[in-house]
Parts: C-alpha cells; structure tokens; sequence
C-alpha cells in the first residue's frame, strides 16, 4: 500500500457548472471520514481485535489512506459477503458503506488524506456491546487450545456435551473469544443422532491432541447449524417467538477458525446461550444446495444452478436469514425464488471470499408459499486447476448451499 507523505491543503472545490448550489467541499478526516470509520471500522481496526493496525486517530488512518480508499471503493472493506445495498434485500448484521460515504473516503484520501478541524472530531468510539438480559448456559471448549503454528488458518472442531436432560431452544446468543486478536468466526452445530456423534468421535480420536482439524465444515453428515459468529459482532438475538431446537442427551460441535495474521495464542472461547422450554415458532435450518457439482478446470466465470420446489402442503415458509457457503473458488452467489410466478432475489453476493463468512438475518423477513419454487447459482473461477472439480469437504472440493434459518407452517 502507499503511504501518503506530504499532506497537502487544496483549495475548496467548487462544483461545476452548478446554479447556485453550495461548493463541494473536500471531505477532512475529523468532519467526514473520523465518523465513517469509528462506526463501521474501529470494531475490528483497533488494539486486541482481528486486524492487525489500528484505525482510530487521524495518525493511524492518515498512511493507510490509499488503500483505505480502494478497499472500500472494491468493498473488500469492511468485510460482508452480501450485497445490502437494497437492490436484493437488507441485513441486521450488515457491514456496509453507503456509495456517499465510499466517495468521501476516495475525495479524501485524493486530495491527500487532509485532517481538518480536530475540534470537530467525533468521540472516540467506544465498545461495550450490550449482552444478553439472561444467560441459562455457557458452551466451553473445556481446555486452552493452542492453534496450529504451521499453517495459515487452523480449523479445528471440539466435541462438547451441553448436558442437556430435556429439549431447549436458543433464543439468543453471545459469544466470548477467547483471543479475539486470533478468533476469525466460530460455528456451533447440533449432532442430532448417534451416527453424527460416532463419526465425530471417530475424526476426533484419529488425531492427536484435542479436537480433530474440519475445514470448510465439520465433515460429520446431518451437523445441524446453531450458532455462528464473527469478529465485531455482539449478542444476537433471535427473532421474537422462534428459536432453535438443541436435543436432550446429545452432544455439539464447536468449529473454529484460527487466522495467524496477528500472532498464536492459546484459546479458550465461551457461548453464552439464552435458552427457552418452548418457542411459538420453531425455526429449522433447510438449505438450498448443489451438490451435483462438476466444474471444468481452466474456466474464468464457471456457474451451476440447483432448483427446488416449496412441497404444496407447506402453507407458507418464513426466511428469517441465510448463509451462503462455498469453498475458495467461489466468486459470486445468487438466490432467487418464484412466488406465484414473480421472480424474488432471495441473495446475492458479488464478491464471495472464503475468509470471511457467516449467517445475516433480514431486515425484512421474507414469506413465501407451498409451490414456489428456489434457485441457487453459484459461480466459480476455475483456471487454477487442471481437473474438474467436484462436490466435496475437502480443501480442494467446491460446494454451493444457501442455509436458510426458516420457520414453516403447514
Ligand atoms: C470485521 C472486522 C473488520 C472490519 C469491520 C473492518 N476490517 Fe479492515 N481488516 C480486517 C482484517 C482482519 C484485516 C487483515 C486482512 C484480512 O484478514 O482480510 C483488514 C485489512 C484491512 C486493510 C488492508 C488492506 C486490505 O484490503 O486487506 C484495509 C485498508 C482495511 N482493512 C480497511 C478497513 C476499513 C476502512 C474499514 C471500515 C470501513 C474496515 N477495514 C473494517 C478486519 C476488519
């Protein structure tokens, strides 16, 4: 990245050909940019988090400011796998820049990343996001694990026992890394039968030291998704009357994703789970998935599409949230459905990377009714291979699923 070494003080510009409109003034650090970055950067970009500089003083931001500007320019940052611009729904969890906040930043960092009237700086931010009101159990990894130092991302899952003796259901969720400098997500998944927990196990035994190593996903059939997180993220509540079933007598899975950018540390990361005895709305993990894949090598845009249909005797099914997954060569990903006959965009993602993953819940949730029919297409750049690639869990295999968190009535 460049670093900008003089900063120089333009001349305000005045907007052309304009009929008496106001000038545009070239945006400063502490008036525009300070407020832009606080809200949507500092959560990450600051001592202890995920990224390893800070971005919370015009000092911090000031040499960074090119690649501050091409980063959210490309919207590589801040990091979110869905479009939220409106075009194909809004999500609650989303990290999104405005295109009016894109173009301060890029008419900032052009005129020279200029720092302004520090009387006009906003606060510094600050980070105590509020937990849940009521927490009824903790999901601990049990021991301090110490990630892999020789490779870049350790993905490692734990078997863990909640002790469960009867049926509850989450309702809300908070999750305590244990060293969030490290801790690029977490993902907690139900093993509901003794199938799933016997070949879990059997992963687990086959390798030293604690835990079994599960990139991409947990390689256990039928692994059914509970939780997930992400760095900044704070405590998720559920929608109102739904949540998730978790079986009495039967174990989970936590898998974590390690990222070494910042160092290796021991961890031992925590769950704070609010729990209810029942839930007027039961919502289920359905996915949408592909699993026919065949993707020729050599190919720049390869895409393949899978179509279901709304089983008639479904009422209406309520879409709360999704996560879109596939593996590295993945490049976009869309969903649509047809409602009575009306194409609906469900998702899209224009720029899927793999580092960064997770579950977004709508703004709005969508309804949709028995007979409707679902498409996934997911689209992947093939030319680093020289085989065809195929359906799988493996580092070198693809996938293409959209997890829908739904509730359904009959
Ligand atoms: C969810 C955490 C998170 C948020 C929010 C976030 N970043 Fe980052 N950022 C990272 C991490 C981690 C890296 C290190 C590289 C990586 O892992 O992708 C990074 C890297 C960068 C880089 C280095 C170059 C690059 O593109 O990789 C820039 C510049 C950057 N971030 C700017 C920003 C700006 C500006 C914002 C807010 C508009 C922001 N980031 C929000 C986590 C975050």
């Amino acid at each position: 990245m460049k670093r900008v070494e003089t900063v120089i003080a333009l001349p305000l510009l005045v907007a052309a050909g304009g009929c008496g409109e106001p000038s545009a003034r070239i945006p400063t650090y502490h008036e525009d940019v300070a407020p832009i970055l606080a809200a949507n950067c500092a959560s990450c970009h600051r001592p202890g988090a995920i990224a390893s500089f800070p971005l919370l003083t015009y000092e911090d931001a000031a040499p960074w400011a090119s690649a501050i500007a091409t980063a959210t320019a490309q919207r590589t940052m801040p990091p979110f796998s869905m479009d939220n611009s409106g075009a194909c729904n809004t999500f609650v969890e989303a990290r999104w820049l405005d295109d009016a906040e894109i173009a301060t930043i890029g008419a900032w960092a052009a005129a020279g990343a200029p720092a302004g009237d520090a009387t006009k700086a906003p606060p510094e931010p600050t980070f105590s996001p509020a937990g849940l009101d009521r927490v009824d159990m903790t999901i601990d990894m049990g021991l301090t694990y110490h990630p892999n130092e020789q490779v870049e991302d350790d993905y490692r899952c734990f078997i863990i026992d909640p002790g469960l003796t009867e049926d509850r259901f989450i309702t809300a969720f908070d999750v305590k890394p244990g060293e969030a400098r490290q801790v690029h997500h977490l993902t907690l998944f139900a093993l509901d039968s003794p199938d799933a927990e016997e070949a879990a196990a059997t992963l687990d035994a086959e390798e030293p030291g604690p835990g079994y190593t599960c990139y991409g996903d947990v390689r256990v059939p039928d692994a059914r998704w509970l939780v997930g997180w992400g760095p900044g993220e704070s405590a998720l509540f559920f929608p109102e009357g739904t949540g998730l079933r978790m079986k009495a007598g039967h174990k989970t899975v936590l898998q974590m994703h390690y990222n070494k950018e910042n160092g290796v540390f021991p961890d031992r990361s925590t769950i704070d789970l609010r729990l209810a005895e029942s839930v007027p709305h039961e919502a289920v993990i359905n996915r949408i998935a592909d699993t026919d894949l065949r993707l020729p090598p050599r190919q720049p845009a390869h895409s393949e599409s899978e179509e279901v249909t709304i089983p008639p005797y479904i009422d209406s099914v309520t879409l709360w949230g999704l996560w879109p997954h596939m593996h590295t060569m993945g490049t976009k990903l869309r969903v649509t459905a047809n409602h009575r006959g009306e194409e609906m965009c469900l998702a899209q993602v224009n720029r899927w990377n793999f580092h960064w993953q997770g579950f977004s819940h709508y703004t709005k949730p969508i309804t949709l009714t028995g007979g409707d029919s679902m498409r996934i297409t997911c689209s992947y750049d093939t030319m680093g291979r020289d085989t065809v690639t195929t359906w799988g869990e493996g580092t070198y295999d693809e996938m293409c699923i959209a997890f829908f968190f739904m509730t359904e009535q009959e």
